[in-house]
């Protein structure tokens, strides 16, 4: 009896000195949250002209609108706005999400209709109420450019085309990312990365089930989840318009109805409003809205605001921002 004992203990001391050799090596790989990379395999010379595009009115019908009038690198990568505006002050209908680190999204767009970065570009060049343009006159405004067209020469041996346009502007959002945020030093083994009420925060975050849909690289971005899983925000909002409707219009399907790609959380420190309507003004709003429609449960402030506290440790370095 005695014996068996020894060798319980002897194997579950063993066991335990392993998996502590195991943690030091790789501190906290068994995180729902995974680091960004800090570095991507990007061609420069795409990204220096895919940067001037980005920033270039060139692209809209009436030369008044950027990529970067809706999408300002250095407040986050989006405009602050409840909805985004567009050529003639016209109004869209949706939230402008960051473009940092949006190579990690496993598809682009609230309701994921575009399957990577490049066939999200069609989306704002085209659309009426963003830039209102028309490919065939992209093209030929970039021909009359005094720069353009030799910029485009020395990388595309067919010059200048939608295609082309298109490859640049996406190689230089792969280049948008921010690592080594304060959370990723910490995951990478920092432990003072962190203050005690930002671990606290991360452990609430994990403990309420936030990660089940906020999770990997982007702390969201790799699935479609439905708003309002456990309470009808819509029929609380009233007003329904398409773009609540969300990946529906994509599929058609009825369980698709109000369902969205989940948002990174990554530059939530830097993105009011929030939700795809643009509804919550502020990170604790949005994360209040979360408990109510998403977890269906009440919370103390105090864990709240210490989840809030963690969100801002997610953001990292780019040198854009
Ligand atoms: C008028 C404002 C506006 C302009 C101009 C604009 N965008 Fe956007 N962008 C938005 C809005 C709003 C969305 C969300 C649309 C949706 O999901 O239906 C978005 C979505 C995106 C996304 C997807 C992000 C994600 O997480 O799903 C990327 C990438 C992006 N834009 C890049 C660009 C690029 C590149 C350009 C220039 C070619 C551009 N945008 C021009 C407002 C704008
Ligand atoms: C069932 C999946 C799910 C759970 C659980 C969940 N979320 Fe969300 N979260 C979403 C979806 C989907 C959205 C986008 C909703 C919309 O805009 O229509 C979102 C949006 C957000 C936003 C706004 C981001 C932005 O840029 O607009 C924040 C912040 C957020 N969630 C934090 C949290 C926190 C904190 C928790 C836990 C208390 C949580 N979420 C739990 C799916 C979820």
């Amino acid at each position: 009896m005695l014996n068996e004992m020894r060798i319980e203990s002897f194997l579950f001391f063993a066991a335990a000195g392993l998996a502590a050799l195991l943690l030091a090596a790789d501190v906290h790989a068994e995180e729902p949250i995974k680091p960004i990379p800090e570095a991507v395999n990007v061609n420069p010379f795409k990204v220096d002209l895919g940067r001037s595009l980005f920033h270039d009115t060139i692209l809209s019908k009436d030369d008044t609108i950027a990529c970067a009038s809706c999408h300002e690198l250095a407040s986050g990568g989006d405009d602050g706005l409840r909805v985004s505006i567009g050529i003639e002050g016209r109004e869209g209908p949706i939230n402008s999400p960051t473009v940092f680190n949006t190579a990690f999204n496993f598809k682009q767009f609230w309701d994921g209709r575009a399957r990577d970065l490049e066939a999200q570009i069609d989306g704002p060049i085209q659309n009426p109420v963003e830039m209102g343009n028309l490919w065939p006159d992209v093209v030929s405004k970039l021909y009359q450019d005094s720069d353009y067209p030799a910029q485009f020469n020395a990388i595309y041996s067919d010059g200048i085309n939608r295609n082309n346009v298109k490859n640049a502007i996406a190689e230089y959002l792969k280049s948008l990312i921010t690592p080594n945020s304060r959370f990723d030093q910490w995951l990478k083994g920092n432990e003072s990365a962190l203050t005690d009420y930002e671990k606290h925060g991360y452990e609430l975050f994990k403990d309420y089930g936030c990660s089940s849909c906020h999770q990997g690289a982007n702390v969201g971005g790799n699935m479609f989840q439905v708003f309002g899983v456990l309470n009808d925000y819509f029929k609380r909002r009233g007003d329904i318009t398409d773009a609540d409707l969300g990946r529906y219009n994509v599929t058609g399907n009825e369980e698709d109805r109000h369902s969205f790609k989940v948002p990174s959380l990554r530059m939530a420190a830097h993105t009011a409003p929030y939700l795809h309507d643009g509804s919550a003004e502020t990170l604790r709003d949005a994360v209040d809205a979360m408990f109510e429609f998403q977890l269906g449960r009440e919370a103390p402030d105090e864990d709240k605001d210490a989840i809030v506290a963690f969100i801002k440790t997610l953001a990292g370095e780019s040198e854009e921002f």
